[in-house]
Order: structure tokens, then C-alpha cells, then sequence
């Protein structure tokens, strides 16, 4: 079962999300989706719907992780499991770190949320690299080796970049200009929790 944009708001207050968390939520879904549709001219076998809801969800576990611990993208895949959204299970299961990837491998709603995550920061569309820079800050912990882990995930995500985009009739630029208002009325019906 796919839920509606109004249930995952619903789901996002059962598990506690965070208004900063809620806020990046819904940007990323709303990055998320533009590139689904746009990939959807080309491949009908891309759903628009699964990839929003799983934008929307994707950090669905991390208040349970941050109370209890564990890892966040699991803890999400099982909250999906339990409500029976087994569809989205799996796109918020891999969001941080794609499992078993290959670059030639047909697109997929996993593959657009994975990337679409990267390019927000907090709720504002940056650049991979701002994006990358600012991970390694904050959970590199000054620790070489994760910060290469790191860096190895964002130089993935930039060939999925290239990918998708090779597909796409606008560039991963144009995110940067249509921050804002105009995202926003590209996007009706995704609003920010709170926010209106
Ligand atoms: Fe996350």
C-alpha cells in the first residue's frame, strides 16, 4: 500500500518527527517528485507517487533512533513494513546508502530519493558537494575513515546524478534557482508542516 501526502503528514506526528526533520522532508520530496515526473515521460515504470511518499517518509526513523538508538533508514524500513507500505520499505531502507547498486540498472524511485536527500540540506536544495562537505562535519566526526566512507557514497551519488540527468530536460542547477516560491508552485500540495 502506497499512503496518501495527507497520511504520511499523519505518520510524520505518530513517530515523532521533528519540525526541522518535517521541513527537509518535504523538500526533498518535492525535488524528489520533479525528477520522477521528468523520468516518467521516458520510463512509465517509474511511479511519481511512491517516489514522494518515500521522500516524505525517508527519515520517518529518526526520532525512534535518536530516543532508542539504531540505525534510522532500518528502524524506517520496519515502521514501513509494520503500517504495510512494503513498497516504500525498501526506498527508505537504502536513502543513505544505495545495497547492491549498479550504475547500468534501470532507474528507480530508490535511486531519486537516495540522490534527492543528498541535495537538501536542513530544508534549503544546495550543491552535492555543499551537501557532502557538510555531512562530513557533522558525522565524519573527524574520523578519516568514515570520512572516506563518506565521500565514496557522494562520488555514487554524482554518477546517479549524471544518470538521471543524462534523461532529464533541466540540469541539477536549476534546483539551486527555483529555491523557494517557485519549487513551491511547481509542487502544489506538498507544504511544509507548520509552516502556513
Ligand atoms: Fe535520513
Amino acid at each position: 500500500m502506497i499512503p496518501s501526502i495527507k497520511e504520511c503528514y499523519r505518520y510524520m506526528d505518530k513517530y515523532h518527527m521533528l519540525a526541522h526533520i518535517k521541513a527537509h522532508s518535504v523538500v526533498v520530496a518535492r525535488v524528489a517528485r520533479m525528477i520522477a515526473r521528468g523520468l516518467r515521460e521516458e520510463n512509465p515504470d517509474i511511479s511519481v507517487s511512491k517516489t514522494t511518499v518515500g521522500a516524505l517518509l525517508h527519515d520517518i526513523g529518526k526520532t525512534p533512533s535518536i530516543n532508542f538508538g539504531g540505525d534510522h533508514a532500518e528502524i524506517g524500513k520496519q515502521i514501513c513494513m509494520e503500517n504495510g507500505f512494503d513498497e516504500i520499505a525498501p526506498i527508505v531502507a537504502e536513502h543513505v546508502i544505495l545495497k547492491n547498486y549498479r550504475l547500468n540498472s534501470a532507474d528507480s524511485e530508490k535511486e531519486v530519493v537516495f540522490y534527492a536527500d543528498k541535495r537538501v540540506n536542513h530544508d534549503r536544495i544546495v550543491t552535492l558537494k555543499e551537501r557532502e562537505n557538510y555531512i562530513i562535519k557533522r558525522y565524519g566526526r573527524g574520523q578519516e575513515e568514515l570520512g572516506e566512507r563518506i565521500k565514496i557514497n557522494f562520488r555514487l551519488c554524482g554518477q546517479v546524478e549524471e544518470k538521471l540527468f543524462s534523461k532529464l530536460n533541466f540540469s541539477p542547477e536549476s534546483f539551486l534557482e527555483m529555491n523557494g516560491a517557485e519549487i513551491e508552485r511547481f509542487e502544489r500540495g506538498l507544504e511544509i508542516p507548520g509552516a502556513h
